[in-house]
């Protein structure tokens, strides 16, 4: 069986940087050292602003190890959807923002001599099923400025009823990049921040006082302000690194529902698909589905790596970024970027440094986290707050699944236990690792993730291992023993 941990994590170690045992007073402190609050922290430092930068685990140790890398602007079937509910200017904004991005990776990568296998082509969406929606869209995005159209011509090993073809799209390594940009700059590990109060940071051994503070961990931990939680869902999708004959020059990505993506990397096909909400998957198979299909499209390949991403998704489809909340002045957020993490990393790495230097880009309203375009969210806020009545309800009267004695080996599952509820996982050897499967974020109650052998939370995506360690947030604390 190929390791379960990306391929970027396989060939690149990022050295290790000291935990904060002092406190600190600087201009800005980033929450979070994945691709977004490094390049954050990196453009913040080169218009002369002192930074620090304040990492829970390891640098890149979260989503940027597990995104397949790609620098697009083209983000799933979008730009007509954008110009109706948000208008053509505000597309246009999406638009731009995304272009400028990928030029912004090209420059920084070229003025550094960045060694990341940085590389441009073409990026198609496409379907099997349907060419109007691809005409459609690829009419949408040549009108906002984009080098965008429409073809049935594409390198895929199966036909496909049309396609959306961007040009000067681009991909890299992201831990390569990483590893480079993070040189020069101040950052803490294994620093989690415990709480955020004004211009204070506080952390286990120390506070840190800044003028600006920015959260960059993937999804914010704070509840209130800003009612993140209630405004955003996250998703899984899975990956394999194949070794086999067909590798395309350009990067796809297929919008049916059971669409997959490929792009190549290291001499390796990546093929990723099986998206779910989080929290569930209590069937499992992903992995086994994407293998077979594998199998049935490029005969005997070799798996050189599986891994998994966790995404963000925001009502409307656009990521927040900019202020956290009108209460917080000082505060600003990144987060949302659904599986577009690298060039929307990028983004709000223009926008912040912009908004704190006194000079947003032009393009800065369409983030705005503070935006509400009701006929844009409505029915995925309805969707959300379904989702979490039913994440709570279940806690209280859904039966437990099995019993400690009907577990097999190798399975996890909520059995019933003393006249209580509790998450089991037994091990292939027989031995029981028992949590409280109650959420700590707002108390729903966790799935088990067979593929993952992961606690997963259906309400707002929080994952736990099987022993109950914090692997994503929004909640902040492991889950009880
Ligand atoms: Fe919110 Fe679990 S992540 S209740």
């Amino acid at each position: 069986m190929a390791q379960q941990q990306s391929l970027w994590s396989q060939s690149v170690e990022i050295p290790a940087r000291e935990r904060l045992e002092k406190d600190l007073h600087v201009e800005a402190a980033v929450i979070g050292a994945g691709m977004a609050g490094v390049l954050i922290a990196d453009r913040l430092k080169a218009r002369g602003i002192e930074t620090v930068v304040l990492e829970a685990n390891r640098i890149g140790s979260g989503q940027t190890r597990n995104t397949t890398a790609k620098i697009t602007s083209q983000h799933d079937v979008l730009y007509d959807a954008l110009i109706r509910k948000f208008g053509r200017d505000k597309a246009r904004q999406y638009a731009q923002a995304n272009e400028q991005a990928i030029r912004a990776y090209k420059e920084l990568i070229g003025e550094r001599g960045v060694k990341c296998d940085f590389c441009e082509g073409p990026a198609f969406l496409y379907s099997q099923a349907a060419a109007q929606p691809m005409r459609q869209e690829a009419e949408a995005a040549a009108s906002l400025g984009i080098a965008a159209h429409f073809t049935s011509e594409t390198e895929l090993p199966f036909s496909v009823a049309g396609a959306v073809r961007f040009e000067n799209q681009a991909r890299f390594h992201p831990l390569k990049f990483l590893k480079a940009v993070s040189e020069g700059l101040d950052i803490y590990e294994h620093t989690p921040v415990a709480s955020v109060d004004g211009n204070q940071i506080r952390t286990e051994n120390a506070t840190v006082t800044a003028r600006h503070i920015i959260f960059a961990a993937h999804f914010p931990f704070v509840n209130v302000p800003g009612w993140y939680f209630m405004r955003m869902h996250q998703e899984r999708s899975y990956v394999l690194a194949l070794q086999c004959d067909w590798k395309p020059r350009g990067m796809y990505y297929g919008v049916d529902n059971d669409g997959l993506s490929f792009r190549e990397a290291e001499g390796l096909l990546l093929m990723g698909g099986q998206n779910h909400r989080t929290g569930e998957n209590s069937q499992g198979g992903c992995y086994q589905k994407l293998s077979d299909r594998a199998r049935e499209l490029f005969g005997d390949c070799r798996e050189a790596a599986r891994w998994s991403a966790q995404d963000c998704v925001t009502l409307d489809g656009v990521p927040y970024i900019g202020r956290f909340s009108a209460s917080e002045p000082c505060w600003y957020v990144a987060t949302g970027f659904g599986k577009w993490g690298m060039t929307s990393s990028m983004v709000a790495a223009m926008l912040i440094a912009g908004e704190i230097t006194g000079e947003p880009p032009e393009w800065a309203e369409v983030f705005s986290p503070a935006r509400f375009q009701l006929s844009a969210a409505a029915q995925s806020l309805a969707t959300e707050t379904v989702q979490t009545l039913k994440g709570r309800s279940r806690e209280l009267f859904s039966i437990p699944q099995t019993t400690l004695d009907a577990l097999p080996a190798g399975h996890g599952g909520i059995v019933e236990a003393k006249g209580r509820k509790a998450g089991v996982y037994k091990d292939e050897t027989g031995q029981c690792h028992v949590v409280n499967p109650h959420c700590p974020h707002l108390g729903c109650q966790l799935e088990w993730n067979p593929d993952e052998k992961s606690w997963d939370c259906p309400c707002h995506g929080s994952r736990f291992s099987y022993d109950g360690a914090l692997l994503d947030g929004p909640a902040q604390t492991d889950l009880e023993k």
